[in-house]
């Protein structure tokens, strides 16, 4: 069996946790970045020998954009899938489901799903720190358990994922980080960006309609020198304050 990981993971933390499942699974991973705007993924085929682990963050309660498109235009032809929705200790709402519907769509036969929590990539005081190593722990014995029912061949005919059709309505949080006076025009953020909403030759020139706030050129700045507007991000926080006050933990659905 080939293990692929495919994370869309804008600042880390959904690749955090898809690396630890990975780990479970105690094969060689080869990883597919699902940010990387310079892939072709129309050209991305895989076979029946294959496990895909795909993982993305919630936005919204939804899928973002790109990595739906992205998965949308791979071909499974019958590869296992594992679907993983890391999320910032509010909700996944619809995010596992729309998964399952866009890997079955593209062919691929869903065999379990987890959802984890890793730190909120815009109020960053919520599940700050995780997934941390009890949470890796956790989810690497997901992975342990998901393998054992491959091998067991005691899949589901098909995966029950939390979630509702039609999905949640999401519009974006409309936030657009910009630079400040540090910034030393270097194009890391132009380079990185998923979905090539930044000018390479003027990082203050962002494209509204390609941007989707998830926050990496923030996170990818070697100056720190871009930030998502502070009255915003604090007016966030306030909002999510009791949605995001317990503490969450990791689920596995088999
Ligand atoms: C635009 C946007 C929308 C988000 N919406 C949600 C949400 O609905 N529920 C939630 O719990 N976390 C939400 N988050 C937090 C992310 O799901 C979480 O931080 C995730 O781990 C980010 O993945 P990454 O570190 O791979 O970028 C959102 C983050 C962003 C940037």
């Amino acid at each position: 069996m080939n293990l692929y990981q495919l994370d869309f993971s804008p600042t880390g933390g959904t690749k955090k946790a898809a690396d630890a499942l990975c780990a479970g699974f105690g094969l060689p991973v080869s990883r597919i970045d699902l940010c990387n705007s310079q892939t072709n993924f129309s050209s991305l085929s895989f076979s029946r020998q294959d496990l895909c682990v795909f993982g993305v963050p919630s936005f919204g309660g939804r899928v973002p954009a790109p990595a739906a498109q992205r998965m949308a235009a791979m071909r499974g032809n019958g590869a296992l899938a594992v679907l993983l929705v890391a999320y910032g200790n509010r909700a996944f709402d619809d995010t596992l489901i729309e998964m399952k519907d866009l890997a079955q769509k593209a062919g691929f036969r869903c065999v379990a799903a987890v959802a984890a929590i890793a730190q909120h990539s815009i109020a960053r005081c919520y599940a700050a720190g995780r997934p941390d190593a009890s949470d890796a722990k956790e989810l690497e014995d997901f992975g342990k358990n998901i393998l054992a029912h491959i091998k067991d061949d005691s899949l589901p005919e098909d995966l029950a994922v939390p979630g509702n059709r039609p999905y949640r309505a999401f519009g974006g949080v409309g936030m657009i980080p910009m630079p400040d006076a540090s910034c030393t025009y270097c194009g890391t953020c132009a380079a990185l960006c998923p979905t090539r909403a930044i000018s390479i030759s003027d990082p203050a020139q962002v494209d509204a309609a390609r941007c989707i706030s998830c926050m990496r050129c923030v996170s990818v700045c070697p100056e720190h020198a871009r930030h998502a507007d502070a009255a915003k991000v604090a007016a966030t926080e306030t909002k999510l304050a009791k949605l995001c006050a317990d503490h969450k933990i990791n689920e596995l659905f088999l």
